[in-house]
């Protein structure tokens, strides 16, 4: 981890140099095109819909990238600025309705300070309906954008110079006081309300604690190289993963625990003021003395092909050879069975009744009496 931040440390003095609003001149659907967003440069009170124009695709015209900057009443140079991004994968679709919800919402008069806003940043892969984003080179690629900020548009890989682009136009430069990136699990399988987040960064034990999720998966971040999370966190900025539930649907429950989240968040940094209403605080209160927090996630993939059923359900209780499914041939013949290996909370499923070998099942989180596991593992 030390040598990342040294990496990533190089990065920093370059990009801070140069920041500015940097428009192109063009206007699509009534909206300015830039390049950069730089926060400061709106004005007070003021909400703002622009395209940040990426990278080129194949026949020569850019990916537009939706940005919406909120700035309240009260704003100033040193202010604080919460950034929200969402739609980093093309299936995830809870956190765009999120952003679209808090924005709308949000009363410039009580907002001090700025929220950001990125309701999908992969274009590219929600067109395509994919996770990551396609490269149409030869028979063709995908990219995770998870895995590659800070990014480098030097690199030959169109995904990998779409990341790059998305970071020094928006994610860098801004200074955010506190951010979150919204996700879902992936096509074919669904979490509970669930968060990856580095403790060890301050302030993000209390940003954990502010979303009221089910599960709470305590990382360090080493396996999740150039994920936004982790790179905002190296760059200063503290920030959670936050997975809300399943991909390919807008839940309208998960969208709710976002939103809500948003807004014990802005009230946390004192850039909104905190809700009366008893129903939320009741709810809040109730999900924070249920928050499971855990080390190591511990889960089963299939062994061969086969159609799976599932005996439980997300956010059950399991314990060390709790049966969790099994997966049957075309015959409907028993071939395989799962049984959870730890003590703990069922926070990971597959959807999907056909499995190909490899494909995972279920996975479960605990807290790993390993002591070299104590910042997760
Ligand atoms: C504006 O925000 C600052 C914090 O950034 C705060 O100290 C100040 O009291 C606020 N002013 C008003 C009029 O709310
Ligand atoms: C960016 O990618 C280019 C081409 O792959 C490489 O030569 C260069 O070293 C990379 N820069 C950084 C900072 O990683
Ligand atoms: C970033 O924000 C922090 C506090 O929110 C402030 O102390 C610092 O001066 C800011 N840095 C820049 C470069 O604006
Ligand atoms: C796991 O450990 C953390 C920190 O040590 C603790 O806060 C948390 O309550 C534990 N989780 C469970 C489920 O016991
Ligand atoms: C789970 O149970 C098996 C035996 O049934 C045992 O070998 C294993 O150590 C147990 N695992 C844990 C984490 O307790
Ligand atoms: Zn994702």
């Amino acid at each position: 981890m030390a040598k990342i931040s040294l990496i990533l440390a190089t990065f920093v003095c370059a990009l801070k140099a140069t920041i500015a609003t940097d428009y192109t001149g063009d206007i699509i659907n009534g909206h300015k095109v830039v390049t950069r967003v730089d926060v400061g440069d709106f004005p007070c009170g003021s909400k703002t819909k622009l395209w940040l124009q990426t990278n080129k695709y194949k026949i020569g015209q850019s990916y537009y990238v939706p940005v919406i900057v909120a700035r309240g009443c009260n704003c100033s140079d040193t202010e604080n600025r919460f950034l929200m991004s969402t739609g980093i994968h093309g299936d995830e679709f809870n956190g765009i309705r999120v952003v679209h919800r808090v924005l709308n919402d949000v009363d410039l008069e009580k907002l001090t300070g700025s929220i950001v806003g990125v309701p999908g940043v992969n274009v590219n892969a929600l067109y395509e309906h994919t996770r990551g984003y396609y490269n149409s080179y030869d028979s063709g690629s995908f990219t995770n954008v998870n895995r590659q900020f800070p990014g480098n548009v030097t690199n030959a890989v169109a995904g990998q110079k779409f990341s790059a682009m998305m970071w020094d136009g928006v994610f860098a430069n801004n200074n955010y006081t506190a951010a979150v990136d919204f996700h879902t699990q992936s096509t074919s399988g669904s979490f509970v309300n669930y968060v990856y987040a580095d403790l060890t960064i301050p302030y993000v034990r209390r940003m954990c604690d502010l979303t009221g999720a089910d599960a709470i998966k305590i990382d360090l971040g080493d396996g999740t190289l150039g994920a936004l999370e982790n790179v905002l966190d190296a760059f200063g900025t503290p920030t959670i993963t936050y997975e809300l539930g399943s991909p390919l649907s807008w839940q309208k429950d998960q969208i709710q625990r976002g939103y809500d989240y948003v807004f014990r968040q802005l009230a946390d940094i004192n850039m909104y003021p905190p809700t009366t209403d008893p129903e939320a605080i009741a709810t809040y209160k109730k999900q924070l003395a249920n928050i499971f927090y855990g080390t190591e996630t511990v889960g089963s993939s299939t062994t061969t092909g086969g159609f799976l059923e599932i005996d439980l359900k997300l956010n059950d209780r399991v314990l060390n050879g709790t049966k969790i499914g099994t997966l049957y041939n075309v015959f409907g013949e028993k071939i395989e069975e799962y049984h959870s290996e730890i003590d703990g909370l069922l926070y990971s499923l597959s959807t999907h009744p056909l499995r190909e070998i490899g494909a995972g099942v279920f996975a479960a989180i605990h807290n790993s009496t390993d002591p070299d596991c104590a910042n997760g593992c």
